[in-house]
This record gives C-alpha cells, sequence and structure tokens, in this order.
C-alpha cells in the first residue's frame, strides 16, 4: 500500500508493506553516504539489512530511550556526518522509534541546513503516528520537544514485520495513538478495535490512522487550526506524563486524558471496552492541580483560555475554548 503526503512545497511516498525493510533501494537511491540511525534496543538484524543495501553505509546506535533527544546526542552525530564528509546530497535514515525518528530528523534538518531524510518507524507509536508530520525535535532540560521544527522526509517505510520484536507494552502504547485518530476522524478504524483481532489488521490500522493524519496535516501543515485536533486527549494526557514520566507512556496517558472528552457515555463504555481488550488502563491517581499547573505551563495554553478537543458523536472532533480553570470539572 501506498500513501502520497502533498504538502504547500514538496510531497512524499509512505511505502506500508511486509518486509519492505530488505528493499528499501529499489525506492531510495542508497548510492552516496547513508547514515542509519538506531538505538540499542532496535535488534541489530534490522539495521544489517539496511546496511547491506548501501554503498556507502555508516551507523551510529544510540543509546535507547528519550535520553537520546538530547543535545549531547545530537551534536555527537552531526560529528559523524561532519567527520565524514556528508553533503548535502547525501542521506540520513533513522531506523527506530519515535526517539529515533525526532532525533534523526533534526539532525538531518539542520545539517548543512537540511540533507535528505528517510524514516523507517519500527513501533507501532511512529508507525502510526509519528513519522507523519514533520515534526523533529530534541529535549532540553527536560522540556520535551522544545528544540525543533518542521522537516519532510523524503520517503517513510512502514515494515510492520518488524513489530513482530516490540515488546507488547510499547505496542499497546502505539494503539492508542489510532484509537484516538478512529474517535476524532475515522468510524471505521475505531470499529475495527471493536470487532477483530488486532495483531492480524495491523497492516489495515496503520493505513487508516497514516491516512488520518495526512489528510489532517495536508489540510493544516503547520499546526494552526484543523491539527489541533489531533491533540485529542493530549491536553490532560501530556500532563499525566509529566507527573508519571518515569512509569508510564505517551499513549497510555493519552488514553486516560481522551475519556473526561467523551461525554456521550454509551461511546465512553465503547472505548472502555477496547481499553479491557488492550490492556490500558481507564484511570490513575493524580493531583488535580498539579495537572491544572502543568496545563498552564504546556505550551498549549494561551492566557488562561485553552482549546481542548472533545467527542460529541464517533469520527467527528470539536474544539472548544474555555478557561483553564473550568478543567477541573473534567479531572
Ligand atoms: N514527531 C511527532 O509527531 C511525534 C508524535 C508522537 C510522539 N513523538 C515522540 O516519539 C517518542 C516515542 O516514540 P516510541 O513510543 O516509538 O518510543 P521509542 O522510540 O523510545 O521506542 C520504544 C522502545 O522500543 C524499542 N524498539 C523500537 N523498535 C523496536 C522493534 N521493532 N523491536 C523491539 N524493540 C524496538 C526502542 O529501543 C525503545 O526502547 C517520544 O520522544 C515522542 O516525543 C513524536
Ligand atoms: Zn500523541
Amino acid at each position: 500500500m501506498k500513501l502520497t503526503v502533498e504538502l504547500k512545497d514538496t510531497q512524499y511516498d509512505i511505502i506500508i508493506e511486509r518486509g519492505v525493510l530488505s528493499r528499501i533501494s529499489d525506492y531510495v537511491n542508497l548510492n552516496r553516504k547513508v547514515l542509519v540511525i538506531t538505538d540499542d534496543g532496535v535488534p541489530k538484524e534490522y539495521l544489517q539489512t539496511v546496511l547491506s543495501q548501501c554503498k556507502e553505509g555508516y551507523s551510529q546506535v544510540v543509546m535507547q530511550g528519550e535520553g537520546a533527544k538530547s543535545f549531547p546526542v545530537y551534536e555527537q552525530l552531526c560529528r559523524v556526518l561532519l567527520n565524514n564528509n556528508f553533503t548535502r546530497k547525501d542521506l540520513v535514515i533513522a531506523l527506530g522509534g519515535g526517539v529515533i525518528g525526532d532525533l534523526s530528523g533534526f539532525v538531518a534538518s539542520t545539517y548543512m541546513r537540511g540533507i535528505d531524510f528517510v524514516n523507517i518507524p519500527t513501533t507501532t507509536l511512529s508507525q502510526i503516528d509519528s513519522s507523519v508530520g514533520g515534526k523533529v525535535a530534541i529535549n532540553l532540560d527536560h522540556v520535551k520537544n522544545i528544540i525543533g521544527c518542521f522537516y519532510q522526509p523524503k520517503m517513510v517505510f512502514v515494515d510492520s514485520d518488524t513489530l513482530n520484536t516490540l515488546p507488547n507494552r510499547h505496542y499497546v502504547n502505539g494503539l492508542v495513538e489510532a484509537i484516538k485518530s478512529g474517535l476524532i476522524y475515522d468510524k471505521d478504524l475505531f470499529e475495527l478495535f471493536e470487532r477483530e483481532n488486532i495483531k492480524e489488521h495491523i497492516d489495515e490500522i496503520i493505513f487508516h490512522s497514516l491516512s488520518a493524519k495526512k489528510d489532517v496535516v495536508e489540510k493544516d501543515e503547520k499546526e494552526e487550526n484543523l491539527r489541533k485536533i489531533l491533540n485529542f486527549g493530549h491536553t490532560i494526557g501530556h500532563a499525566i506524563e509529566s507527573i508519571n514520566i518515569d512509569s508510564m507512556l505517551h499513549g497510555e496517558c493519552v488514553a486516560i486524558g481522551m475519556l473526561p472528552m467523551i461525554e456521550d457515555e454509551a461511546l465512553k463504555q465503547r472505548v472502555i471496552n477496547v481499553y479491557q481488550k488492550l490492556g490500558l488502563k481507564q484511570t490513575v491517581a493524580y493531583d488535580k492541580q498539579q495537572v491544572i499547573d502543568l496545563i498552564h505551563k504546556d505550551k498549549k495554553a494561551y492566557g488562561s483560555k485553552i482549546t481542548i478537543i472533545k467527542v460529541k458523536e464517533l469520527g467527528k472532533a470539536d474544539l472548544e475554548d474555555i478557561n483553564a480553570n473550568d478543567l477541573f470539572a473534567y479531572l
């Protein structure tokens, strides 16, 4: 399956195909210098599979985890490009989850003011969500994604066979973004979760999720309005995530953050049933005032007003401006 993302200044293809990892060279010119960036949690065979297709391949394996999205690691990677005389005609490939995609994309976007970037996401989160949209970033002083930009890849390759090695907790974590896309944009996608065996239908789930994100991103490339609906569940979710940074994953927090924004009780119960099917928590203990304070700090808050996203009807999202303090009622 192929999706083409069409943006104002550029376009790129997303190839969704089992086994495509060993066929990257059919699509991308690998007869140049290529730096493949990955982390030590991604199975080594995947790196070998990609490197074996490169004429002059280099690799960097960074430490797994959010800590890799940092200035020291960013600098180290830029140095590898510089010391090996990479030019603007050469290529950076991200091979890993959202951490590797964000980090490698940021390296590619800034080295010589931008060199070619290809993304090969290997987690559900990155295959379903983060590899499309062009947001790349690193963190500074525990503030996530504060240093970054928009930078589009030349191509994205989604090989769901790579998910066979992904630990179940990460597998489920990434699916939350697909449940979100279903709720805000694509009724059929949500119903897949209710009806089907998820692992057997993962390619369909990925395709539906990426199509939804592609539509939204094409209509609103730089996050002005429509794209805000992608933040469904994220206002409260992000706050819960910062409080539980060492114990909870992004999707697990977004799952909890979405529920209060669904007012229809019958729909909410359907979502809870899906969570139960996947083993996701519906709630976690937190200090309401701390959550409100964190939301005030979050970039989505301007003045005392914030935009929240609600789902009143399956497959449709509504934006609503409220006073940040009124969020108490949703907690
Ligand atoms: N750019 C965006 O639009 C966007 C959107 C959402 C999230 N993000 C970012 O994505 C990051 C989270 O991404 P993630 O959830 O993919 O986490 P991750 O990149 O940390 O990967 C999770 C873990 O899985 C391991 N792993 C990756 N692929 C594997 C495979 N195929 N088999 C076995 N293990 C594998 C990794 O080593 C890591 O330990 C965060 O930094 C977040 O800010 C970015
Ligand atoms: Zn998210």
